[in-house]
């Protein structure tokens, strides 16, 4: 696979501009093609532990392109210790593969060694906000680097919660000292299904500790709305992004696409979207 010419001066440490989620689907485009997508985000769960092709993928699209690790696996909310032999092989992937970012998410994903498949919400009160920032410190010490944590979409309340969502991202942030990955469609879906006001989210939300933006579709399922990641960004969406930007400023954006996947070319257009609000943020900020 030869280097693609827009590609060629990046720093291998640094994302800029719009990246595009990379799904298996996609590899063979990807490798005959070589789009001058900035840098793709891989799922690295789906590579840790694995030999042979599937690490020969992330080592060709390494080679290539600057890559971002996306998981779910460290379960940081859960009251079951720390996976250490997870977190060992991605490590191992970091120290290979020299990720510009590492994230997982503000969510639970198990409870006594039961994974359930989905990423769920935390209480937010001050107890959960220590015992979930203890971890992400644990986390941070063992990979030595800062991780990024993101905002889940989600469908539940608890009634002990005694913050708001947002507060609590922002208090978890301060407490274990790790940098924030925004996503946009996550914060509209939640909004909606729990009534809170999307821009007073932005308000409250750290410039300084935002380091990553993802962008995705959601479903409308009448009375609520499904973080789907199956079909293309919904203009509420945009417009909450655009509020995000005038805020925060140019941030490395991710297409986060997963089911229903269309053609490589149709995730492209939704990232040259973005890119245009990018270019008039910073035009105007010239
Ligand atoms: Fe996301």
């Amino acid at each position: 696979m030869a280097k693609p010419e827009s590609n060629r001066h990046f720093t291998r440490n640094l994302v800029s501009g719009v990246g595009i989620g990379l799904r298996a689907e996609h590899y063979q485009f990807v490798k005959q093609e070589q789009p001058s997508t900035p840098w793709f985000e891989v799922l690295i769960d789906n590579y840790l532990g694995h030999g042979g092709q599937i690490q020969q993928h992330l080592q060709d699209f390494s080679e290539h392109y600057p890559l971002t690790f996306h998981g779910v696996g460290m379960s940081l909310g859960s009251c079951d210790p720390l996976n250490k032999t997870y977190l060992g092989l991605l490590k191992q992937a970091i120290n290979t593969y020299q990720p510009a970012l590492v994230s997982d998410h503000l969510c639970w994903t198990g409870f006594q060694n039961e994974y359930l498949h989905d990423l769920l919400p935390m209480p937010y009160t001050d107890e959960a906000a220590r015992h979930v920032a203890q971890r992400i410190k644990q986390v941070q010490d063992y990979l030595n680097i800062q991780i990024l944590i993101e905002n889940v979409s989600s469908y539940m309340q608890y009634r002990i919660s005694d913050m708001s969502e947002a507060e609590f991202l922002v208090y978890v942030c301060e407490l274990a000292d790790c940098h924030l990955l925004l996503d946009i469609n996550n914060i509209y879906v939640s909004a909606f299904n729990h009534g809170f006001d999307a821009v007073e989210y932005l308000d409250l939300m750290p410039a300084k500790r935002i380091k990553e933006i993802h962008l995705a579709g959601f479903e409308d399922q009448g009375g609520y709305l499904l973080d789907t990641h199956g079909e293309k960004i919904h203009p509420p969406v945009w417009e909450l992004y655009r509020e995000a930007i005038k805020r925060f400023g140019v941030q490395p954006t991710l297409i986060e696409w997963d089911n229903n996947l269309p053609k490589f070319y149709v995730l492209q257009q939704e990232a040259h979207k973005a890119e245009r609000i990018l270019n008039d943020a910073q035009s105007h900020a010239a």
